[in-house]
């Protein structure tokens, strides 16, 4: 049972909408499973009024918040610091106050490489087919070129956006820029599949290519966690393949946050329990 007291801490998302966040659930879980005299709470936070907000953190000593969709491009001025991942992203998803002193971090990348690891797939050396180039795109192509893969293939519906990203970040490593009509080119050459677009979550998107010459030595990524599993993974699985959604993601996007925050190993596995048990 939470008891709120006049010690507890107060953490929270900034979002809009952020009614459907599942993070207020997971982390609420991790400070009570740690013993940790905090809450976690959702702030509808209108992009106009997001300086405002802002300064909220500091006046009212709010130690922590995530930033979700439409925020973590727009935070950035308002904050006082940034870690250099944020910075190469120009988006925040974690802000840690201490004494009123804003840092913004950004653990989508490594989250999602972490839910690979837990599933026990390495991506050093490994070539990546990564669809998408939008916010979610970089933050994932960015990590795994910091943790070893050899080789990262942007495939996305406007080559344009793709062949940006991949200028961007050529300096990490091997990156390589393709359109999405290009994608069953390549396929025999990739050892990971990986979806960063929001295609999939309606059930009526048409496919992003003919999933059905997915080869079963590939292992398949989504990181849409709604539905749990999409099109994509579930032809990808009768195919054979391995298949990981996006719940790992989410779960160690925000264990990382929560060690920023406290400094302490987060309960990995409540916090996933607890979202299982909401979806
Ligand atoms: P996010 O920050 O969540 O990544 P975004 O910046 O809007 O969101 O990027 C969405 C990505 O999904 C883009 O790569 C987009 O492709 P375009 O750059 O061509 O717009 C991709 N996407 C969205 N809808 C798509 C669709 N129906 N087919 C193919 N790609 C799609």
């Amino acid at each position: 049972m939470l008891r709120i007291t006049g010690k507890t801490d107060v953490y929270g998302i900034f979002g809009f909408p952020v009614k459907h966040s599942l993070s207020p659930l997971m982390q609420t879980a991790a400070f009570e499973a740690l013993g940790i005299d905090a809450v976690y709470v959702p702030f509808e936070v209108n992009p106009d009024n997001l300086g405002g907000a802002v300064s909220g953190l500091r006046a009212m000593n709010i130690k922590g918040i995530n930033v979700t969709v439409p925020l973590k491009e727009k935070i950035v001025p308002f904050l006082d610091r940034i870690d250099e991942v944020a910075a190469f992203l120009g988006a925040v998803n974690t802000v840690k106050n201490e004494n009123g002193v804003l840092s913004g971090y950004n653990t989508d990348g490594d989250g999602f490489v972490d839910s690979l690891e837990e599933e026990g797939v390495d991506v050093r050396g490994k070539t990546v087919l990564l669809i998408g180039a939008g916010g979610s795109g970089k933050a994932v192509t960015f990590a795994l070129l910091k943790r070893g893969a050899g080789r990262v293939i942007i495939a996305n519906r406007t080559l344009d956006r793709a062949v940006a990203l991949s200028e961007k970040l050529k300096s990490y490593g091997d990156v390589e820029a393709i359109s999405l009509e290009d994608v069953e080119r390549v396929l025999s050459s990739a050892d990971l599949i990986v979806n960063t677009t929001s295609v999939g979550m309606r059930e009526t998107d048409p496919p992003l290519f003919d999933y059905e010459v997915i080869p079963p030595s590939v292992v398949v990524v989504d990181i849409i966690y709604k539905p749990f599993k999409t099109e994509l993974l579930k032809v990808a699985e009768g195919k054979g393949a391995k298949i990981i959604n996006g719940l790992g993601m989410l779960v160690h996007q925000g264990a990382r946050a929560f060690r920023i925050w406290t400094g302490k190993e987060p309960p990995v596995d409540v916090m996933k329990r607890v979202i299982l048990e909401q979806l």
